[in-house]
C-alpha cells in the first residue's frame, strides 16, 4: 500500500469516527442541551475517568428497511456502549442517545446493550445504564420488542452477580421502564426525566386523570410516592458525580469483596456526645443519622431512597475503610415505627448488601409495627415478613446497635440474635419488650385502670423489669451493654472480628420470600 494511499484510509477512519461522534447532528445536539440535558458521550466523560472510555460498536447500524428507514442509517444507532473506569475499577456503560432516532429501542441497539451486558457478567463488572429514550422504535415493530426482551433476560441474570444502576436521564416510557426496574438502584434527574408504563394522553381516556408527565412520572413522583427510583439529582453533572460516589461503594461483582479504601480516621474514635443523644424522654425523637455519621469513616454516609419512608434509613458507610450497609430506625419520622413502605424498603436493601457480600449495621429504635386498617388491608404481614425473611436468610455479617425501643415483633425483625444477627449490643438506655410500660400495663392490670394510683405503681413496676437491656443480657440474647460514646470502636472491632465469617444456607434452588 502506497504511503498516500494508507493516509487515505487512516483520514476516512477518523472521519467515520467523528460522524458516529455527531449522533443525530449539532441541530439536535442544541436542542439537546437547550433543555438542560448532556448528551449521551458528554455523559459517558463525566462519569468516567477522563480518558479511560473504549467505545464498542461505533458503527453498528440497524437493518430496518420499512417506512424508508434505509435512507437513515446513524451510525451507533442510538446508543453508546463499552467500558472505562472509575476511580480505576472498570464499569461498562451504555448510553442512550436521544438526537439519534429519539434513542428509540431498535433489535441492533438493543444488542450493543446485551453485548456489554455479557461482558460485564463474564468478567466482572457493574452495569450503568443511562437511560434517554422515546422507547420501542416505533418502525420495526416487533424486533425492537424482541430486543427489550433480551435485555430484559439478561437484567435478570445479571441479577445478583453484577451491581446493575440506572440512571434515567430523559424519557423512559411504556415497557422500556422494566429493564431500569430489575437494576439494583434507579436515580433520576429533576425535571428532565421521567418514568411511566402509560403516558398521560392514554391515561386520560382510560382512567379520566388529568396529569402532566412530571407528576405522573417525574423524579418527585418516583423518590417520594412510588419509591421505584432511589434518589433523584438536582442535573446531569451531580447524578454522574453522584454515580462515581456510589460505584466507590460497591464490590465489582459477587466474585469480589467490597473495596477497601484508605481511611483517615481512628476507628477508636470516641464521641461523648453519643452520651446524650437519647432523651430523657422516652418518647421525645432524635436524630438517627447523627449516629451513623458520627460511626462512619469521615462522618461519609451514602444515603438510598431518602425521600421514601423516612421512618427508616438505608444506606452506605465505611468502618476502617470498608463498605457497611446501614439500615437504622429513624426515631423522627413517625417514631421509627416500622410499616409497609419501611420494611420494603429495608427489605430490598437488606437482599442487596446480601448478594454483594457487603457487612450490614443495624440501629434499632422501633416501638413496633403501625396499626391500622390501612396497614392490614395493604398487607402490612406479607410486607413486613419481607425484612424479617431478608435478615434471617442475610449470611453476610450483620451487627445490631439497640438504642432505646425494641419492642415486640419489631425486635426480632431488626437483625435480632434469633434471626442469626451476629454481634448484638445495646446501649444502656435501651429498652427490650414485648410492649412499652402503658399499653403492658393496659393490658396486664385492666381491672385497675380506673385507678390512677394503682397504674402508676404497675407502670413503674413494668418499667423497673423491662424497661432495660439487662434481662434480654441475662439471657444472651444482647451480647454486650455497651457506653454510647463508644459505638464506633465496638462495632468496628466487631466487624473487624467477622471478616472471615462462613455460613451457608441449606441447598435450594431459590427461596420463595413473600412478593
Ligand atoms: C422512532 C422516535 C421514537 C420512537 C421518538 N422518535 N420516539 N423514533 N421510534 N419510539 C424520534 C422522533 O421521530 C424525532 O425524530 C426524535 O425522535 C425526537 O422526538 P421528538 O418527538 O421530536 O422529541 P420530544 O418532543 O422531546 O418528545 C419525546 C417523546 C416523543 C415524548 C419521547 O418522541 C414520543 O412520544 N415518542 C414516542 C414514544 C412512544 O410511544 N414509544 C413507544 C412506547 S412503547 P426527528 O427525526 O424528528 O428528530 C415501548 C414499548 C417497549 O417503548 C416494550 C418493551 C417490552
Amino acid at each position: 500500500m502506497e504511503g498516500a494511499e494508507m493516509k487515505d484510509i487512516l483520514h476516512q477512519l477518523e472521519e467515520r469516527r467523528e460522524e458516529a461522534r455527531m449522533g443525530g447532528g449539532q441541530k439536535r445536539i442544541d436542542s439537546q442541551h437547550a433543555k438542560g440535558k448532556l448528551t449521551a458521550r458528554e455523559r459517558i466523560d463525566l462519569l468516567l475517568d477522563e480518558g479511560s472510555f473504549e467505545e464498542y460498536d461505533m458503527f453498528v447500524t440497524h437493518r430496518c428497511a420499512d417506512f424508508g428507514m434505509q435512507e437513515n442509517k446513524p451510525r451507533g444507532d442510538g446508543v453508546v456502549t463499552g467500558w472505562g473506569t472509575i476511580n480505576g475499577r472498570m464499569v461498562y456503560v451504555f448510553s442512550q442517545d436521544f438526537t439519534v432516532l429519539g434513542g428509540s429501542v431498535s433489535a441492533t441497539h438493543a444488542q450493543k446493550i446485551c453485548k456489554i451486558m455479557d461482558m460485564a457478567m463474564q468478567n466482572g463488572a457493574p452495569v450503568i445504564g443511562i437511560n434517554d429514550s422515546g422507547g420501542a422504535r416505533i418502525q420495526e415493530g416487533v424486533d425492537s420488542l424482541a430486543g427489550y426482551g433480551d435485555v430484559f433476560q439478561r437484567n435478570i441474570e445479571a441479577s445478583g452477580v453484577v451491581p446493575q444502576i440506572s440512571l434515567i436521564m430523559g424519557p423512559c416510557a411504556g415497557g422500556a421502564v422494566y429493564s431500569p426496574a430489575m437494576t439494583d438502584f434507579i436515580f433520576m434527574v429533576k425535571d428532565s426525566s421521567y418514568m411511566f408504563v402509560t403516558g398521560p394522553d392514554v391515561v386520560k381516556t382510560v382512567t379520566n386523570e388529568h396529569v402532566t408527565a412530571e407528576e405522573l412520572g417525574g423524579a418527585t413522583t418516583h423518590t417520594r410516592k412510588s419509591s421505584v427510583a432511589d434518589g433523584a439529582f438536582e442535573n446531569d453533572v451531580e447524578a454522574l458525580s453522584e454515580i462515581r460516589r456510589l460505584v466507590d461503594f460497591l464490590p465489582l461483582s459477587n466474585r469480589e469483596k467490597p473495596p477497601v479504601r484508605p481511611f483517615y480516621d481512628s476507628p477508636d474514635r470516641i464521641e461523648e456526645s453519643l452520651d446524650t443523644l437519647v432523651p430523657d424522654n422516652p418518647n421525645m425523637p432524635y436524630d438517627m443519622k447523627e449516629l451513623i455519621t458520627k460511626i462512619a469513616d469521615e462522618g461519609d454516609f451514602y444515603e438510598i431512597q431518602e425521600d421514601f419512608a423516612g421512618n427508616i434509613i438505608t444506606g452506605f458507610i465505611r468502618l476502617e475503610g470498608q463498605t457497611v450497609g446501614v439500615v437504622a430506625n429513624q426515631p423522627m419520622v413517625l417514631a421509627g415505627v416500622l410499616d409497609i413502605d419501611s420494611a420494603r424498603k429495608a427489605a430490598r436493601f437488606v437482599r442487596f448488601c446480601d448478594c454483594f457480600e457487603i457487612p450490614i449495621l443495624t440501629l434499632v429504635d422501633v416501638p413496633g409495627f403501625l396499626p391500622g386498617t390501612g396497614q392490614e388491608y395493604n398487607g402490612v404481614i406479607k410486607h413486613g415478613a419481607k425484612l424479617l425473611f431478608a435478615y434471617g436468610e442475610a449470611t453476610v455479617p450483620k451487627v445490631t446497635v439497640i438504642t432505646r425501643k425494641a419492642y415486640g415483633g419489631a425486635y426480632v425483625v431488626m437483625s435480632s440474635k434469633h434471626l442469626r444477627g451476629d454481634i448484638s449490643y445495646a446501649w444502656p438506655t435501651s429498652e427490650i419488650a414485648v410492649m412499652g410500660a402503658k399499653g403492658a400495663v393496659e393490658i396486664l392490670h385492666r381491672s385497675d385502670l380506673g385507678d390512677p394510683e394503682k397504674t402508676a405503681l404497675h407502670t413503674q413496676e413494668y418499667e423497673d423489669r423491662f424497661a432495660n437491656p439487662f434481662v434480654a443480657a441475662e439471657r444472651g440474647f444482647i451480647d454486650e451493654v455497651i457506653q454510647p460514646r463508644s459505638t464506633r470502636k465496638r462495632v468496628a472491632r466487631a466487624f473487624a472480628m467477622l471478616r472471615r465469617k462462613e455460613k451457608k444456607m441449606p441447598w435450594k434452588k431459590h427461596d420463595n420470600i413473600p412478593l
